[in-house]
């Protein structure tokens, strides 16, 4: 039931916290030793593997994105991210120590279901990332890691995506504990960046009103465009997806380092762009590369609007709003970035008098090829 929420989508972001702690439960000891129980028993197997190839679709996909950054950075596994339609249909070069990680929030997807089959057809191991007990695509996997978000009802997928990030994060832990591409030190100290998360994105969402307005003043906005760097380039995707599902609004998600290479012939006066600014406590030379860009595109008009972290005094000169996350770890701020993205497309859907629950011509499960 919705409870007192409008829609279950506004329920469903409201629980968010709630999803990333649940999927870290009973996965990170006292000591911050990451063990993930449903893959005892696998230790050899990712001893083994020399990549990981991850499938899904939609906005399971970029869940994926992020997690490449990741496993690579933690485990140091080499990992390609692949919509699970385009995997089946040409001839991927898979062995025995292939692992696909397949990562459905219902389950039943059925472009990721028959992915998952024919990667196990052609001798690859199979670890599902699912959010739904029992469903199919995990009874075909080797092993499943379960994430713990709660049934999610809105068509458009919010807590199951930051719940899916961090089973990604946790899976990606629990194999550089097993290769020793970590020290024990070192994860402890990453659980602990991901343990803090809940109490972040209770903040962030606390703070939506900035974001609400601004979606009630755009709700005659033709076209958005959203840009990111890094772990902020599949947040930039998913911005944009939620923005044509929800809203139906043209949008679109780039790489900001890609502006030079086309994108930015869009820029226009007045047209609206969200940057997903990453942190200047991180790679410093991202950090003011994407400044750069902010610069160059208000230099030819665009409206900005920056989700930046708290006391990034940089984004200031050039953003006309300025979306404040809490300070987190560079590989932690999609689970905070999203999140004003998601109420920005619901609220513009709600604006404009849109079902946010029910989008024209989606379903919840897409169960044909
Ligand atoms: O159930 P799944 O996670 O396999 O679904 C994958 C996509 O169909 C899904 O994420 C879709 O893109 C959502 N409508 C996005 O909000």
């Amino acid at each position: 039931e919705k409870g007192g929420w409008s829609s279950f989508m506004a329920k469903e972001i409201s629980e968010e916290p709630e999803a990333v702690a649940k999927t870290i439960l009973g996965r990170v000891d006292d000591r911050g030793t990451v063990t993930i129980p449903e893959l005892d028993g696998l230790d050899e197997l990712f001893l083994d593997i020399d990549r990981i190839v991850v499938i899904a679709c939609g906005t399971a996909s970029y869940a994926g994105a992020v997690g490449k950054y990741a496993i690579e950075k933690w485990a140091k596994v080499p990992v390609d991210v692949e919509l699970s339609h385009e995997f089946r249909y040409r001839e991927p070069v898979i062995t025995p120590r292939t692992l696909v990680i397949s990562i459905s929030q219902s389950g039943e997807t059925m472009d990721t279901l028959m992915a998952v089959k024919f990667a196990r057809e052609s001798g690859a191991r199979t670890v599902s990332i699912c959010n739904t007990q029992g469903a199919t695509i995990p009874r075909e996997s080797d092993a499943v890691v379960y994430t713990h978000a709660g049934p999610e009802v809105a068509v458009a997928s919010t807590k199951a995506f930051v719940a899916q990030i961090t089973a990604l994060y946790l899976l990606a832990l629990h194999v550089a504990r097993v290769r020793g591409a970590l020290s024990a030190e070192v994860i402890a100290e990453q659980a602990a960046e991901l343990q803090a998360i809940p109490d972040k994105i209770a903040a962030v969402l606390e703070n939506n009103d900035t974001i609400e307005q601004l979606a009630h003043w755009m709700a005659d906005t033709r076209a958005v465009l959203f840009l990111g760097r890094h772990v902020g380039f599949p947040i930039a995707m998913e911005g944009a997806l939620k923005l044509k599902e929800l809203a139906y609004i043209h949008a679109e998600g780039f790489a900001a380092g890609e502006l030079k290479h086309g994108p930015i012939a869009l820029i226009e006066p007045g047209q609206p762009v969200f940057v997903v600014v990453p942190s200047p406590r991180g790679a410093q030379t991202i950090h003011s590369k994407v400044v750069s860009n902010i610069e160059e595109i208000r230099a030819r008009g665009a409206r900005i609007i920056a989700i930046a972290e708290e006391g990034d005094v940089a984004v200031l000169p050039s953003a006309d709003e300025v979306i404040r996350i809490p300070l987190a770890g560079p590989l932690f701020e999609p689970l905070l970035s999203v999140v004003p993205l998601q109420v920005f497309a619901m609220a513009l859907a709600s604006a404009k008098g849109l079902d946010v629950d029910q989008p024209r011509n989606l379903a919840k499960s897409v169960t044909v090829e």
